[in-house]
């Protein structure tokens, strides 16, 4: 057992501050341990959202030293002996109380994209799906909704006015997964991510692959290709016939 130093975020949407403890660290502990160590000792009130304490609920989104992270997947042995660990609250969204924030944001968003649409005449059993179809969309179904992706994109990180226009790369994985079902009936799903969710704000910065506890490669498999096949249809005229002539 050691004695750290800790400095943890308290406060409301009114403001807030720093505040320092010192708190009891055992070995194989992780950030989210010492979090209910300082609620059990020292501070009964100090709010933090978690859930499975396993890395799957994607509930106890922070910052931690100023890296986007799950305090559950932390471990105390990655920092200095005489570090100070600090601990704040995701910065994209509105902080509600403590380690605590407002992610509605992405609930709204999810609730923009249109649902999975099977073919109308499609029969149960009628379909048999490929493995390899699969196979396709696997890795995107991984997601924990942790949303640290969403807090680390520079495009709505710092700029709240571009919220109302991006639905960010958590999405944009949503939107990919239904454009690769080979049974999504809906033929416009690159076109909505371009036009609706703001795939076009993107620069493809990678800061969202690299937070993503899941090691969802976001933007090589989801983003890239997404953004490829908009302009493949957008600029290649006969694709351009095709779809007005056939389009389901
Ligand atoms: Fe979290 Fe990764 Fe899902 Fe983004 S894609 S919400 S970082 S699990
Ligand atoms: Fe943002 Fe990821 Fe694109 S961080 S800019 S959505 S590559
Ligand atoms: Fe569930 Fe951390 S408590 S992911």
């Amino acid at each position: 057992m050691t004695t750290r130093h800790f400095r943890v975020w308290r406060g409301d949407d009114q403001g807030g501050a720093l505040t320092d403890y010192d708190v009891e660290v055992n070995e194989g502990e992780v950030v989210l341990d010492i979090v209910h160590r300082l609620q059990a000792t020292q501070a009964p009130d100090l709010a933090v959202r978690w859930n499975c304490k396993a890395g799957k609920c994607g509930s106890c989104s922070a910052e931690i030293n100023g890296k986007p992270g799950l305090l559950c997947m932390t471990r105390m042995n990655t920092f200095g002996p005489d570090e100070t660990v600090t601990v704040t609250p995701v910065r994209t969204f509105p902080v509600m109380r403590d380690l605590v924030t407002d992610v509605s944001f992405n609930y709204e968003k999810a609730r923009e994209i249109p649902a999975f649409a099977p073919p109308a005449d499609l029969k149960p059993g009628e379909y048999r799906m490929q493995q390899v179809d699969v196979e396709r969309s696997q890795e995107f179904r991984k997601c924990i909704e942790c949303f640290l992706c969403q807090n680390t994109c520079h495009v709505i990180r710092d700029h709240e006015e571009n919220k109302a226009a991006f639905a960010g790369p958590r999405f944009f994985i949503r939107a990919a997964e239904l454009d690769m079902h080979p049974l999504d009936a809906r033929d416009d799903r690159k076109e909505f991510a371009q036009e609706e969710q703001g795939l076009g704000f993107c620069n493809i910065t990678k800061c969202c692959t690299e937070v993503c506890p899941e090691h969802i490669k976001i933007t090589d498999n989801a983003i890239i290709p997404m953004k490829e096949r908009v302009v493949d249809r957008k600029y290649d005229p006969l694709t351009w016939l095709g779809r007005k002539i056939f389009r389901r």
